[in-house]
């Protein structure tokens, strides 16, 4: 046997920094903006995120160091292999060469872990007892619940919208081994709830809502030692995730790659595409030829349809402006089985790369997904979760373009979980019961409406 099928590096080769994009865009980032226009002070988000990561948020420097505390913890499952997909590249008869990073090894399953520990760790140090968060596919759920385990002494609750929760049932269960307390959004605890379910009694739920009711249930615990933790969108979950992409460029270099001719990630708030491409995207500003892709649902077309505008992170519009791409925060995404992806808006930072020009993004639908997920599966053995077939059939998009075009590309995706949690949805397809759903432009316009009059990005 002479082909060599992964590339591992060394526990002492795992990076010790993260790496910020935000000095290196092309344009100023936009800043978080409060209910009166005014860009929002570090001291605002105090009663929601511990300063060490509101630090974090708007920092400048472009290199952030990985603290000890959290190294020792990554290691768990760190680095994560870089594996060359040979036999999906037989099966499209392809002369791409594809790899991916495979981050479905960590223990939750998913790169979610990779910013959770993080986020526990510097909560921990700043003295916080208490994490709140919402979730949706319930991997960010399990990441947090997982990493509040390891890091000791901080307790987890986690809000999980409601058709997932219904859906996925062992999702919760993972989280309440590691110790975490999971309950289903809308839920009767808080009044934003409470709000929604007096309005809409059977809503499947959204990742809106179940922001709404973390942010509320943290800032409304009158010991003050209760914080918010998001799995996505910010600034420092993007930060803490380059260590994939940092990871994937040592070992192309193992195997004489100086830079894929293809990045692929898939998007819900941005974050594993973030963590893959960034120190990518750090190498095309500075002129390097890599074409960067980011997959998305039809049914959820935040980089595809929907516009660059300040918007609230959550229904309940608890959350600051923040300046992205955004279908509304009154969106109720139909129930696909990709949860993770069913956000409204974009992590500001992947918004800004789009409108800077250093990226592109595709829609798929989720039959053209699961076929994707289910030859991979067949080919490479791993079944991917819903969200990562995205970033798969994007990628077997690319192989076919490559095998017409005749070029022996290097594409490199993101695999950002595997599916093991996520067999209903294949179940279903595998039963027809799953249909295509574009979210309709009408719809987009009317939830926008709503948002009249408030203040535009650069
Ligand atoms: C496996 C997997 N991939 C991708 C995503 C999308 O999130 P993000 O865009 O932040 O990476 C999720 C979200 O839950 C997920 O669970």
């Amino acid at each position: 046997m002479t082909r060599q099928k992964k590339i591992f590096l060394d526990e002492s080769e795992m990076p010790k920094q993260w790496y910020n994009l935000a000095p290196d865009l092309p344009s100023p980032l936009n800043p978080p903006l409060g209910p009166d226009g005014n860009p929002v002070g570090p001291e605002m988000l105090a009663p929601v995120f511990p300063m060490n990561l509101i630090e974090q948020e708007v920092s400048q420097e472009r290199w952030i160091d990985i603290p000890e505390g959290i190294r020792e913890i990554l290691v768990q499952w760190r680095p994560s292999p870089l594996i060359r997909a040979y036999e999906l590249e037989e099966a499209l008869g392809t002369p791409a060469k594809i790899y991916y990073k495979n981050e479905g090894v960590s223990p939750a399953g998913s790169h979610k872990p990779n910013t959770a520990v993080a986020q526990a760790w510097y909560n921990k140090e700043f003295g916080i007892k208490k994490l709140t968060t919402e979730t949706g596919a319930g991997q960010w759920g399990s990441a947090l619940s997982y990493a509040c385990a390891q890091i000791g002494g901080i307790e987890c609750k986690v809000f999980m919208v409601r058709v997932s929760f219904d859906q996925k049932p062992f999702r919760k269960m993972m989280m309440e081994t590691w110790g975490g307390k999971c309950i289903a959004s809308p839920s009767t605890e808080t009044q934003a709830g409470r709000d929604i379910l007096a309005q809409f009694p059977d809503t499947p739920g959204s990742l809106g809502i179940a922001i709404s009711e973390a942010v509320e249930a943290a800032v409304t615990d009158p010991t003050g030692g209760t914080r918010y933790s998001l799995g996505s969108v910010l600034n420092h979950v993007m930060l803490h995730q380059t260590i994939i992409g940092l990871e994937a460029k040592k070992q192309l270099a193992k195997v004489g790659i100086k830079n894929p001719d293809v990045v692929i990630g898939c998007c819900g708030g941005g974050s594993n595409f973030a963590g893959l491409s960034f120190p990518f995207m750090y190498d095309k500003i500075h002129g390097a030829d890599i074409q960067i892709i980011g997959a998305e649902p039809f049914s959820c077309p935040t980089l595809t349809k929907a516009p660059f505008i300040y918007d609230n992170g959550d229904v309940a519009q608890m959350t600051p402006l923040l300046a992205m791409n955004s279908l509304g925060h009154n969106f109720v995404p139909a129930p696909i089985h990709a949860g993770g992806l069913r956000y409204h808006g974009m992590a500001p930072l992947v918004s800004a790369a789009l409108r800077d020009g250093l990226m592109d993004a595709v829609a798929v639908h989720q039959s053209e997904c699961f076929e994707a997920g289910l030859l991979f599966s067949k080919t490479e053995g791993i079944i991917p979760a819903p969200e990562t077939t995205h970033a798969i059939a994007a990628t077997i998009r690319e192989a076919k373009k490559a095998k017409e075009e005749g070029k022996e590309k290097t594409i490199l995706f993101n695999f950002s979980g595997h599916g093991l949690m996520d067999l209903v949805g294949y179940n279903k397809y595998l039963g027809g019961e799953l249909h295509d759903y574009e979210y309709p432009e009408s719809e987009i316009a009317a939830n926008l409406k709503k948002l009249e009059g408030y203040p535009l990005p650069k």
